[in-house]
């Protein structure tokens, strides 16, 4: 049976995330500017948007930029908050040809004002849409979330309107940036990282990891495939046992 075939005769995950990464690396690689690894970098999420709605995936969270990604030199930073704008106007028909839903998780805080109505704009736009969402975490750290749905909780205590063993993981999760998502299944991360990097902590307590060394400009249809068929290999015991 094709490497398609067999996945696509499985589970497919309800909530894929992947830590995009490598652009900057693809760049050099071709010997082009980094900005230019992060406009393939877009052009690649749209694609694998547009393969993840058609294979079945319910969500799709990426990491587009951290909360520590304003680190970056001045220029790269301008570029990077450039591309929400572009990615809207290039890919809007498509997305809205495969009825995509968009939503974005982390601070709206930084954001110039026009990014800040931007983002308002394209989730209030596309909220309806039934085919995959696609949560674009921009401005993204996990600490924050947490940091986050602590501080409502905290405030909810203190004003009385819940009681301390109210306290538990559910509660915890409808303060989440993910609240109401599915679980997340699996989290991808490409360019040959070993680590987190601050993304979706309290998300990923029972997700499958698979790491590639693929520069994300250069992860396809084929590379999601092989990802696919590795986790649907996996064991998940959740701390049970299982045959
Ligand atoms: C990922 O690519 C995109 C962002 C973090 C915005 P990088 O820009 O981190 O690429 P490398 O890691 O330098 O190759
Ligand atoms: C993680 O990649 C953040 C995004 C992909 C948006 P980084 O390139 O910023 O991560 P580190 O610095 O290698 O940990
Ligand atoms: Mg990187």
């Amino acid at each position: 049976m094709s490497l398609e075939k067999r996945v696509l005769s499985k589970y497919i995950p309800a909530h894929l995330a992947i830590i995009l990464d490598g652009n900057g690396r693809w760049a050099k690689k071709h010997n082009l500017l980094r900005t230019l690894g992060h406009k393939k970098g877009a052009e690649n999420l749209k694609n694998m948007a547009l393969i993840c709605n058609e294979i079945g995936v319910k969500v799709l969270s990426v990491y587009a930029f951290s909360t520590e990604n304003w680190n970056r030199p001045a220029s790269e930073v301008e570029y990077l908050m450039k591309l929400p704008r572009e990615f809207e106007e290039n890919y809007k028909g498509k997305f809205k040809e495969n009825d995509i839903k968009v939503i974005f998780s982390g601070r709206r805080d930084r954001f110039s004002e026009e990014n800040i109505d931007l983002l308002y704009r394209i989730e209030e736009k596309t909220k309806d849409r039934k085919g995959l969402i696609l949560n674009v975490c921009f401005d993204y750290g996990s600490h924050t979330e947490i940091i986050e749905a602590v501080k409502q909780i905290s405030v909810k205590y203190k004003n009385d309107d819940i009681k301390l063993d109210d306290i538990d993981t559910s509660l915890m999760e409808e303060h989440l940036y993910t609240k109401g998502l599915p679980p997340l299944d699996l989290l991808i991360r490409t360019s040959g990282e070993l680590r987190i990097s601050n993304y979706l902590l309290w998300q990923l307590a029972y997700s499958e990891l698979y790491f590639t060394s693929k520069l994300w400009p250069e992860f396809n249809r084929k590379e999601l495939l092989k990802a696919l068929d590795n986790f649907q290999k996996r064991n998940r015991r959740y701390g049970g046992i299982k045959e």
